[in-house]
């Protein structure tokens, strides 16, 4: 029984099969799944799917890759999204240096106002941190009383470290079957299971042996193996321990 905490079911690359194929995940054993927004769209279409789907749940907000979509009135959407009682957390939101460079300040500006909501509603965040670690650490340095997960975390032990110290969890995905998964395989040494959320990040992101396909749910068992395999422990004890963090991160039933 896994619970996917990251895969977006409302990507248009699902367009063709996605009722079919999210009966298909959850008849494989995907209890649990998360789908967070990245636009005002997006985070609109994950409700859609939550609200259609028993076992799906959304996350709302804009991603940093998204500042178009950053004004005053997407933000007060998302406020009001995120009053809905199946939105799980406010994400996927943070920072993306590898995309864009060139507007800093802009997506620091976005992800403090959207851990601002979290706060005020009491709700999770997921963030996005890619080669952006040093600002991501010292935003939420600010802020004590945040919750959430690094999804796809690919910082080093040492802010992994800092980050559990401080209650956070972190995700692990199919770069975790790659075989220059060296560094994320250090991460994973020091991760308390307790600590630990699977997710695809589907369509993207696909685990070996489908690397380079269209990702989705059922793929998360390839991922849950190489953890378990490095942690020493059986699959099914991974994905049981991961269901329940998923759920009390998350507050799911
Ligand atoms: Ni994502």
């Amino acid at each position: 029984m896994y619970f996917d905490t990251h895969a977006h079911y409302d990507d248009r690359a699902f367009d063709a099969d996605r009722d079919t194929l999210l009966e298909a995940v959850h008849a494989a054993g995907v209890e649990r799944i998360v789908d967070p927004g990245c636009t005002r769209a997006s985070s609109r279409a994950a409700l859609a799917l939550a609200e259609r789907f028993p076992f799906v749940y959304a996350a709302v907000g804009i991603h940093p890759e998204e500042l178009d979509d950053s004004t005053p009135e997407a933000l007060e959407e998302i406020a009001a999204l995120a009053e809905h009682p199946k939105c799980a957390a406010i994400g996927e939101i943070g920072l993306d240096y590898y995309w864009d460079a060139e507007h800093k300040e802009a997506q620091k500006l976005l992800f403090r106002q959207q851990i601002a909501l979290a706060l005020e509603l009491d709700k999770p965040v997921i963030v996005h941190d890619r080669e952006a670690h040093g600002d991501s650490l010292a935003i939420v340095r600010d802020y004590p009383g945040l919750r959430g997960v690094f999804h796809c975390f690919s910082g080093s032990a040492e802010m992994a470290q800092e980050l559990l110290r401080r209650g956070w969890y972190l995700g692990f995905d199919g770069p975790v079957t790659y075989k220059n998964a060296r560094k994320t395989l250090e991460v994973l040494d020091i991760c308390p299971l307790e600590r630990i959320l699977i997710e695809t990040d589907s369509p993207y992101l696909s685990p070996v042996p489908n690397r380079g396909k269209r990702n989705d749910s059922r793929n998360l068992r390839y991922i849950a193996a190489a953890i378990a395999e490095r942690k020493g422990i059986t699959p099914e004890e991974l994905a049981a321990v991961t269901l329940e963090n998923g759920r009390r991160l998350f507050a799911i039933e």
